[in-house]
């Protein structure tokens, strides 16, 4: 008997975005450009940050099990019960927790292919049959994705938007995709960048269904400015919900992301800001890829997808980036080997992205 299975083995270790210290190691220079991991630009609220140190002095103390008060505070946020609010370790882990609860054996998962990378991951370590339903024009598919339903399915993964295309799906798509269903099937919905598209007229905010069988996953990763606190969140049925209270790792999360979490919410003009200044970045960027003839994918999240002709220019242009100090993202990972993604960053931040792309093209 192996001690690996052979699922796991196969599986590669994740490539993160390339640390800006590395760079300037590697590469000697003094200023660097990171536009590679989605992250929030203006940093952390600062009403996180003072949450935070207020919380430390409690650190020898194991986190609230039941994480009572965000829960509560997201509760009345969006008009829901305490039991239908689950934390977790970044939405990623409350997608853990969810593939740990309810997958038996012989259940089957499906999703869009090269969608996000964190999905990919935890589908192909569950060792489960998983259907990849190609995306078409770097869109989600669900007319696609709603044929292969069969009496096997237990798992449909839809990031709206999507990571790494940043488009997203309607509200008459998502409508028709529901009719076709069952309610015995359950829906991620992962909307870790709800805050960047939720005014877009004809996105499906998740919340407004109140479908027994969808989980909303949302983060204090991206708009929050968090991801390295790791503290997402989720709604769902409250028999969902039990269920994965269950399985979820107890003290996840821990006790500062739940203390920074609960400030964050709070924090409205930093959201604000942040929305403002994406929205801004992702004109400005796309306007001036455009006057430099470099394809991109019209995005609703907090990054560009942008295309090129090959696989290799690609690379290539992405390795010159680096050298001109702005860390971008080559897709190949991600399964589109053609593709960069840019982060937006502040006004700045972009000037020199643009910067570097008038040399390096
Ligand atoms: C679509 C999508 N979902 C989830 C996540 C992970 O979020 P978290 O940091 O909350 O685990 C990301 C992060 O890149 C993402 O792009």
């Amino acid at each position: 008997m192996p001690l690996v299975p052979k699922n796991i083995k196969e599986l590669s270790p994740y490539k993160p975005g390339k640390p800006i210290e590395e760079v300037q190691r590697e590469l000697g220079l003094k200023q660097i450009t990171k536009l590679a991991s989605n992250e929030n630009p203006l940093g952390p609220s600062p009403l996180a940050l003072e949450a935070i140190r207020n919380a430390e002095q409690d650190l020898h103390r194991y986190p609230d099990v039941s994480g009572f008060n965000l829960r509560k505070r997201l509760a009345e946020r969006f008009d829901v019960k305490i039991d239908n609010v689950i934390l977790g370790a970044g939405s990623e882990g409350i997608m853990g927790t969810i593939m740990r609860t309810f997958l038996l054996p012989e259940d089957e998962i499906i999703t869009a292919q090269n969608s996000f990378i964190g999905f990919t991951v935890l589908a192909k370590a569950s060792g489960r049959k998983v259907h990849w339903v190609p995306m078409k024009e770097h869109r989600y598919n669900l007319k696609a994705m709603a044929t292969f339903i069969n009496e096997y399915t237990k798992i449909i993964y839809l990031a709206n938007p999507d990571n790494p295309m940043g488009t997203y799906f309607t509200v008459e798509e998502f409508d028709t995709f529901m009719e076709k269903v069952p309610e015995r099937v359950l829906i991620i919905m992962d909307e870790a960048y709800f805050e960047f598209a939720q005014y877009l007229k004809d996105y499906p905010d998740s919340m407004h269904y109140r479908y027994d069988n969808v989980i909303t996953l949302r983060t204090f990763s991206k708009a929050y400015g968090l991801g390295g606190l790791r503290i997402g969140y989720g709604f769902a049925h409250d028999q969902l919900i039990s269920n994965l209270m269950k399985v979820k790792l107890p003290f996840e999360p821990s006790s500062l992301a739940q203390a920074g979490g609960l400030a964050a919410l709070e924090d409205n003009y930093h959201i604000e800001k942040t929305v403002q200044l994406t929205q801004d970045g992702i004109e400005y960027l796309s306007r001036e890829l455009r006057r430099l003839e470099v394809n991109t994918i019209p995005s609703s999240a907090n990054f560009i997808t942008t295309k090129f002709s090959s696989e290799k220019k690609a690379g290539d242009i992405c390795q010159q980036m680096l050298k001109e100090g702005v860390i971008l993202r080559h897709l190949k990972p991600f399964g589109w080997p053609d593709y960069i993604r840019i982060s937006i960053g502040l006004f700045e931040e972009n000037q020199s992205c643009l910067n570097a792309f008038r040399k390096v093209l």
